[in-house]
C-alpha cells in the first residue's frame, strides 16, 4: 500500500485526499519506484481545478518525481536503458507523483544524474521540457535577442540557461526582489509594469527576435506584440485566448504534439543537468502529508525556486 495525494472532485485544494492505494506489481514495461521527492508545479493544482468528466475520478495528484526502484516487471528496461532494483532514478511524465511508491511505464523513467538531489531529479523535466519546447517553436538561435516574460520563474530560470547555451542574449522580465535570480542565470533583468516596452527598447535598440511568455499577463501579450513583428516567434504557456485571437503559438503537455517533443527532449535535458549545465533551484521541501500547505505557497506568492514533497 502506498499514501497518495488524489482529486475526489473538481475544486480547489479542498477536493484533494491523502488515500492509501494498492501499488500494482510491475508487469512487462513497467517498474515500481519508492519515491524519494515529488516534483511540484501549477499543473497539479490547475488540472483539477475544474471539469464535468465524473469518470475519470479521482484523478491522482502530480506529473514528475524521483526516487528508487523497487521491483522490476519481466524482460523491462528503462528509458536510459537497464534497470534494476535500489537504483536512483527519475519519472516524467506520470500520473500521481503525489505518492509514496508508484508502478510506472518504465519508458518515462531514466537514471538519476548523482550530482542532483532527489528533489531537483524530481523537479527537472517539466519545467525543463517546457522551457526547451518555448525556445524550439520560436526557433530561436546564436545571436538573438530573447524576451522573457516571468524569467524568475521555474520555467523561466530553465528557458534563460538552455537559452544561454544556444547562444541567445536573454533580457528576462521578474520583479525586482527577483532580479538576483535572473542576473544569476546570465540574463538581464528588467521589471515588468507600467513602461516595460520602453525599458526593452532601451536594453536592445536593435529590436528583440523572440518573445517567450510564461505569465499571460496582458501586459507581457502586448508588448510581445508590439516588439517582435514575426508571430512564429511569440510563444506562450499561460495566455491561450490571447494567443488564438492574435495567431501567436499556445503550447501545452497534454497538446500532443507538445507531449511528443516533451517525451523527445528527456534524455537530453538529464544529460545537461548531469554536467551541471542545467541547473534545478529548489527553494524548499515539505512532507508529502503537509501537500496542502506546499500548494498554498505554490499559490501564492512565488516561493523562489521549486517545491518538493518528501514522502
Ligand atoms: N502550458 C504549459 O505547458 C505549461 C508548462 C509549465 C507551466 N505552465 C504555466 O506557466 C506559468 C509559470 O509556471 P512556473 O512553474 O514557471 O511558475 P512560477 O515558478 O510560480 O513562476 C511564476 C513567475 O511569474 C512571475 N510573475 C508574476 N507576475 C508577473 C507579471 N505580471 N509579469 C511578469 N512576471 C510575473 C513571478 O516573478 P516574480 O516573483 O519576480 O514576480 C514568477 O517568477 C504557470 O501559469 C503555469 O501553470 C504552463
Amino acid at each position: 500500500m502506498a499514501r497518495q495525494w488524489v482529486a475526489t472532485d473538481f475544486g480547489g485544494l479542498e477536493v484533494l485526499e491523502f488515500a492509501e492505494v494498492e501499488v500494482p506489481a510491475p508487469s512487462e514495461g513497467e517498474v515500481t519506484i519508492d519515491v524519494r521527492a515529488a516534483g511540484m508545479n501549477p499543473a497539479d493544482y490547475k488540472h483539477v481545478a475544474s471539469g464535468s468528466d465524473r469518470s475519470i475520478l479521482p484523478v491522482p495528484i502530480g506529473y514528475e518525481l524521483a526516487g528508487v526502484i523497487t521491483a522490476v516487471g519481466p524482460s523491462t528496461q528503462i528509458a536510459s536503458g537497464g534497470g534494476a532494483v535500489g537504483d536512483e532514478v527519475l519519472a516524467f511524465r506520470v500520473a500521481g507523483g503525489y505518492t509514496s511508491s508508484i508502478t510506472v511505464a518504465a519508458a518515462d523513467v531514466f537514471a538519476k544524474p548523482a550530482n542532483l538531489s532527489f528533489p531537483e531529479a524530481a523537479n527537472l523535466l517539466l519545467a525543463g521540457a517546457t522551457a526547451s519546447e518555448m525556445l524550439h517553436v520560436t526557433r530561436v538561435a546564436a545571436g538573438d535577442t530573447v524576451l522573457v516574460h516571468g524569467a524568475s520563474g521555474a520555467v523561466g530560470v530553465s528557458v534563460i540557461q538552455q537559452a544561454k547555451l544556444l547562444g541567445a542574449r536573454v533580457i528576462g522580465t521578474a520583479s525586482e526582489k527577483s532580479f538576483s535570480v535572473v542576473a544569476r542565470f546570465g540574463a538581464e533583468p528588467v521589471a515588468y509594469g507600467d513602461g516595460l516596452e520602453q525599458r526593452v527598447r532601451q536594453l536592445a535598440p536593435h529590436g528583440i527576435d523572440a518573445a517567450l511568455d510564461t505569465v499571460g499577463m496582458d501586459e507581457a501579450v502586448r508588448v510581445s506584440l508590439d516588439l517582435v513583428g514575426d508571430l512564429g516567434r511569440i510563444v506562450t504557456i499561460a495566455a491561450a485566448n490571447q494567443a488564438a485571437e492574435h495567431g501567436f503559438r499556445m503550447i501545452g503537455g497534454s497538446m500532443p504534439a507538445s507531449a511528443a517533443y516533451r517525451r523527445s527532449i528527456r534524455s537530453q535535458l538529464i544529460r545537461l543537468a548531469a554536467d551541471g549545465a542545467l541547473v534545478v533551484p529548489v527553494a524548499r521541501t515539505f512532507p508529502l502529508s503537509d501537500a496542502i500547505a506546499a500548494l498554498e505557497l505554490l499559490k501564492g506568492e512565488h516561493p523562489g525556486g521549486k517545491l518538493a514533497l518528501i514522502p
